[in-house]
């Protein structure tokens, strides 16, 4: 019987971890939370069904060459096994026409310390994701007797949890940034409801973004949850799709983040950062102008970067002007390319999820001597 689960951070030395797969991978189609998400000019608006067999193999070709280059480095690394994704997902509150893929564990899966919970995701098509995982879970179960497997409150995603026509076509950029200036998202209050990675883990302080994927009641269950530990609502009004924190704010190590030049931390929700002497850096512009063909995330997937521990990191390896970044910032980088598994749920951070980390949970933020606006 050994210890297998544990993790409090994004940065303490890696040591397990699961890096996804893209067999199987769908473009789902349209439902209430997703839809929004599409850009009007996308060439994936209306169209969905299995992703172009070419694609896939490119994609996992990168996905097992980032997975042997964390073996080369003592990590050891674990797979999910895909479901046939291209099947409906019915429920008695809900049809949809499939489902996606298990490329990107960081969203399914949230480990804080010896637990792991399995999100309450809000898109439809992510409804079974989790399965993907469960052989791997059932094994840490069986062999870890500390490790805790929870599930969040399974939510129903009925008609009830999103607003209806929240993104006409006609809503312009600027119509959808005071949206999110102004907190105003898809999903309603009606269940919980969070995407694991929507939740920036620095030890006893949870930062939650607030935005399409995760809405209020979510914090407060994890409030409820962990009544030891501080929970903390930020948004990043710049976004005009804020979907995950991790090609956002990103920490590099203790007392230092990147934070998106064009999504930043609005001054009120810095202070428990400055007050505790963090220092929050203008993440490098991306080297590239636009994403991959039929890629849902932005191409700020240049901050998207995996922390193997305090001194080096994963980076995409034609995202030159971070890698140069990384390394003023005193950072070892590893570069690896991986912008053909973009399209199919992110970038090094996405298709990974932390089973185990050296290190404990840790106060980084001691000094509460304030109002603290992010306090949920
Ligand atoms: N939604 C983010 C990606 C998160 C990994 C973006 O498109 O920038």
């Amino acid at each position: 019987m050994t210890k297998i689960v544990n993790s409090w951070n994004d940065f303490d030395p890696l040591k397990h971890v699961i890096v996804g797969r893209a067999d199987h991978s769908c473009v789902p189609p349209e439902e209430p939370a997703t839809s929004e998400k599409v850009p009007i000019d996308s060439p994936m608006r209306g169209m969905w069904g299995p992703r172009p067999l070419e694609t896939v193999e490119k994609a996992n070709a990168q996905l097992d060459n980032l997975a042997r280059v964390l073996e080369e480095r003592g990590v050891k690394v674990d797979r999910p096994s895909p479901l046939q994704w291209n099947q409906p997902v019915i429920t008695p509150d809900f049809r949809t026409g499939s489902m996606m893929t298990c490329m990107p564990p960081r969203d399914t899966l949230l480990t804080i310390g010896n637990e792991i919970i399995e999100a309450a995701m809000s898109f439809r098509c992510r409804y079974w994701e989790y399965l993907a995982f469960r052989p791997l879970l059932s094994q840490y179960f069986n062999e870890d007797p500390e490790f805790l497997w929870s599930q969040a409150p399974r939510p129903r995603l009925s008609d009830k949890s999103y607003k209806h026509n929240y993104y006409d076509e006609r809503i312009s950029l600027e119509e959808r940034l005071v949206r999110t200036a102004n907190k105003d998202f898809v999903t309603t209050e009606e269940e919980i409801l969070f995407d694991a990675a929507d939740v920036l883990r620095l030890g006893k302080d949870l930062f939650i973004q607030h935005g399409l994927t995760t809405n209020r009641k979510a914090m407060e269950w994890f409030k409820r949850k962990y009544p030891d530990f501080r929970i903390h609502a930020v948004n990043f009004p710049g976004d005009p799709y804020p979907i995950h924190i991790d090609a956002t704010f990103v920490p590099l190590r203790p007392g230092l983040i990147i934070n998106n030049p064009h999504r930043k931390l609005p001054e009120a929700q810095r202070k428990i950062f400055e007050k505790n002497d963090w220092q929050i850096v203008d993440a490098a512009m991306p080297a590239h102008k636009e994403p991959p063909p039929l890629c849902y995330s932005s191409v700020w997937l240049s901050m998207n970067c995996l922390v193997l521990d305090h001194k080096t990191v994963i980076v995409e390896a034609s995202e030159t002007n971070q890698l140069e970044q990384m390394d003023k910032l005193g950072m070892n980088v590893i570069p690896i390319h991986f912008r053909d598994a973009y399209a199919f749920g992110g970038g090094l951070h996405c298709s990974t999820a932390d089973v185990y980390r050296e290190g404990t949970c840790l106060d980084y933020f001691p000094n509460q001597d304030f109002e603290d606006v992010t306090r949920v």
